[in-house]
């Protein structure tokens, strides 16, 4: 049994990058070593690997096959879909946050809620959000919060923006799935963390920590005694539980109806566990991503005045005699996008992201696949990778997204293949919301850019955490001045 088990994990590696590795332990000793670096760990080893895919295999851990190679992308997201779901070693770390919701299952669980959850992605809907949703959170609730910290003269104008924008993207983000409002981002509020924000936060971080655990076996015992993080945990999904159920019995007591996803589910005579579960999923999705991304766009732009001067010019242009709130109008912004994409392309709010392989198989570049293999792709290593976007790829540059330029005002934006950027995944699983994401961040770049002037109070270059989803360390405190 155990020569079986030491044949199989096969210490050296097929790719000929990859850490150093040892007959039983594998690289554990590295992995461990550079547990706190992985994502610049990971980076260094794709980039010097010639097929731009690395192994690992490590005591206590399955063999992992890491990619940056976007023709093994494209195989495992969609040419061989079938074979990569993305299986009971990730669901099962998921699983008591996302039960069974869209993104913790496979199969038919999955084809069937995805069929569902389209239909709150489309233009329709998207156009009803950005005019009435969307601009009433930013300019009833985000803009004059911004107005104050600028206005006031004690603490300077500073502010945590990603705190800000972590708030905006969660009461949205309730707003569009249950039709409630937890009004994180009214003035009152900002003072302390919002308890169900919290507790998403504290779900979303244990179960990070599951992941990246040397050993899947410890949080199994912690759970098992409902000790340490794991008890954190099973607070945090008690409160979420009770926070949902409350507004799905307000629902069916009041017989209300309303756009949001839960009502139409709740009229659809869902069964309740299944609109939980789908509902929190949905949360999750929706709330960190587009924070995340505005946060280190944000960041960039303070960094690359010149961009800054033109996006103000731009958005100025476009809004003289046009609505900004409409979607058409926001599909105008195209220095916005190309800015957005590039810094998603550096700090992707998923910065990986793995399948479990279910038959033995083969990768495009090479790479042999065995069952149960974990196989990542990885969008963070991918933006950084200068065979794909060159020298210059760790530079923040708009303008490789930008294909038609006319008059000073951009006029078409490259198609770059979601192979080579898969920040929102691609193929059959590729994220539904991408559309609504952008026509959010692009209303509220814009609404802040044109009024206000946004500088980090500290020189000191942040650092990129990647949990669940991606954020800030230590929030992104910033300087609000009005302009003129
Ligand atoms: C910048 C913003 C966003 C980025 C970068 C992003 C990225 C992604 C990625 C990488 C996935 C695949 C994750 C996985 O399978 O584990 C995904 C899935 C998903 N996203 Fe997004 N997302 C964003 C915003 C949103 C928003 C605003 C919503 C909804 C309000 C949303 C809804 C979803 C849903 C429902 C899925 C699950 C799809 C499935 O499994 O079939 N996303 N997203």
């Amino acid at each position: 049994m155990f020569i079986r088990w030491k044949l199989r994990c096969d210490w050296k590696p097929l790719s000929s990058a990859g850490p150093a590795s040892y007959p039983v332990i594998g690289c554990l000793v590295s992995f461990y070593k550079n547990r706190h670096r992985l994502l610049d760990w990971y980076t260094g080893m794709l980039s010097v690997s010639p097929t731009q895919t690395f192994v690992i295999s490590r005591f206590g851990a399955r063999r992992t096959i890491v990619t940056s190679n976007p023709r093994n992308v494209e195989y495992i997201l969609k040419r061989n879909f079938s074979n990569y779901p993305k299986g009971k070693p990730f669901t099962e770390t998921l699983e008591d946050f996302l039960g069974k919701g869209i993104f913790n299952v496979d199969g038919d669980l999955w084809y069937n809620q995805r069929k569902i959850v389209a239909h709150e992605f489309s233009a329709q809907s998207i156009r009803y959000y950005s005019e009435n949703l969307l601009k009433e959170e930013v300019e009833k609730k985000l803009i004059p919060v911004l107005e104050s910290a600028a206005d006031n003269v004690d603490n300077m104008g500073v502010v945590d923006l990603q705190d800000l924008f972590r708030r905006l993207a969660f009461d949205l983000v309730c707003k569009v799935s249950l039709g409630f409002d937890p009004c994180c981002l009214d003035e009152c509020s900002l003072e302390a963390p919002h308890p169900i924000m919290e507790a998403f936060d504290v779900a979303s971080e244990v179960c990070a920590g599951r992941g990246a655990a040397p050993l899947s076996a410890s949080w199994k015992v912690k759970r098992l005694f409902a000790i340490g993080s794991e008890k954190r945990l099973k607070e945090a999904m008690g409160r979420i539980h009770s926070f949902i159920a409350d507004v799905i019995h307000d629902k069916k007591t009041k017989n209300s109806s309303g756009d949001d996803f839960l009502s139409k589910m709740v009229a659809d005579g869902e069964e309740e566990g299944f609109m939980r579960d789908t509902i929190i999923s949905f949360i999750m999705a929706g709330r960190d991503t587009t924070s995340a991304a505005m946060t280190w766009l944000f960041y960039l732009v303070s960094r690359h005045p010149d961009v800054e001067d033109r996006l103000v010019r731009e958005v100025e242009f476009i809004k003289k005699d046009k609505e900004l709130s409409k979607y058409e109008t926001l599909k105008e912004l195209k220095l916005l996008k190309a800015c957005i994409s590039e810094s998603m392309r550096l700090f992707p709010p998923v910065a990986w992201d793995s399948k479990h392989a279910i038959a033995d198989d083969l990768l495009p570049d090479g790479t042999q696949i065995r069952t149960g293999d974990r196989v990542t792709y990885f969008p963070y290593g991918m933006g950084r990778m200068a065979s794909l976007w060159g020298e210059d790829r760790l530079d923040f540059k708009p303008e490789r997204w930008i294909s038609e330029t006319e008059g000073g005002r951009v006029q078409a934006l490259k198609n770059i293949s979601p192979y080579i950027y898969p920040v929102f995944q691609a193929g059959p699983r590729a994220c539904p919301g991408r559309e609504m994401a952008f026509v959010q961040m692009k209303y509220v770049v814009a609404s802040i850019v044109t009024r206000f002037r946004i500088r980090p109070t500290s020189m000191v270059p942040p650092v990129f955490v990647p949990l669940l989803t991606a954020h800030m360390a230590g929030g992104f405190n910033v300087f609000v001045c009005r302009r003129h």
